[in-house]
């Protein structure tokens, strides 16, 4: 499955991609700001798991970011469970040297789009820490809406925090 527009292509991970995930995603202003399960230092070993992870997939919600042809980054949709079922968590990340040039506002609206019509979603949210602005901006950039402020429900490197939690409602 591709998904594009004039600016990127969200595309099925290759196995090629691997060494230049590695590279991109170890990096600790990404890890920062993302759930503690996903791997810090992040190894080629880990990119490899999380690729055949990937092709395992059905249907397919996760994604590599391609960018002026190159592996830029990756993002995703977390299906819920039970009554939630029609709704997802949407996440993403950008190497570095890609952020700020709209990537990930793009790309959220094309996966947010994809989840709507093809999955079939009703509902695509986000928590995003308090501290992460530009993830909020790009949040509100894509139409989500600020629905409620979690107080103090993170705790990431040791450091309490409020989550932000941003939802968008299928028209
Ligand atoms: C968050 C992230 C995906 C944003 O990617 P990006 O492609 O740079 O985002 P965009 O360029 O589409 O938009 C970023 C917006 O944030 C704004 N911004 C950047 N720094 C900011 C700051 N400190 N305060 C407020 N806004 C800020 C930019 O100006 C831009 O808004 P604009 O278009 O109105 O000027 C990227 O920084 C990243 O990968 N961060 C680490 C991982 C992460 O945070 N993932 C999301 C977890 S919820």
């Amino acid at each position: 499955m591709e998904l594009k527009d004039h600016k990127v292509i969200l595309r099925a991970f290759k196995n090629t991609d691997a060494i230049i995930l590695a590279e991109l995603c170890n990096n600790k202003k990404i890890w920062d700001n993302l759930r503690d399960y996903i791997p810090y230092p992040y190894t080629e070993s880990n990119a490899r798991d999380f690729i055949e992870y990937c092709h395992s997939e059905q249907p397919q919600v996760t994604f590599a970011i391609e960018y002026n042809g190159e592996f830029a980054g990756s993002i995703g949709l977390i299906r819920q469970s039970d009554v939630y079922k029609l709704t997802a968590e949407i996440g993403y990340w950008l190497g570095e040297t890609f952020w700020g040039k709209g990537i990930a506002t793009n790309s959220v609206n094309l996966l947010t789009e994809y989840g709507f019509t093809e999955l079939r979603l009703v509902r695509i949210y986000s928590g995003v820490f308090d501290f992460n602005k530009p993830s909020q901006r790009v949040l509100e950039k894509a139409g989500f809406k600020l629905e409620c402020i979690f107080e103090k429900s993170v705790i990431k490197n040791d450091k309490i925090c409020d989550e932000y939690r941003y939802g968008l409602i299928k028209k």
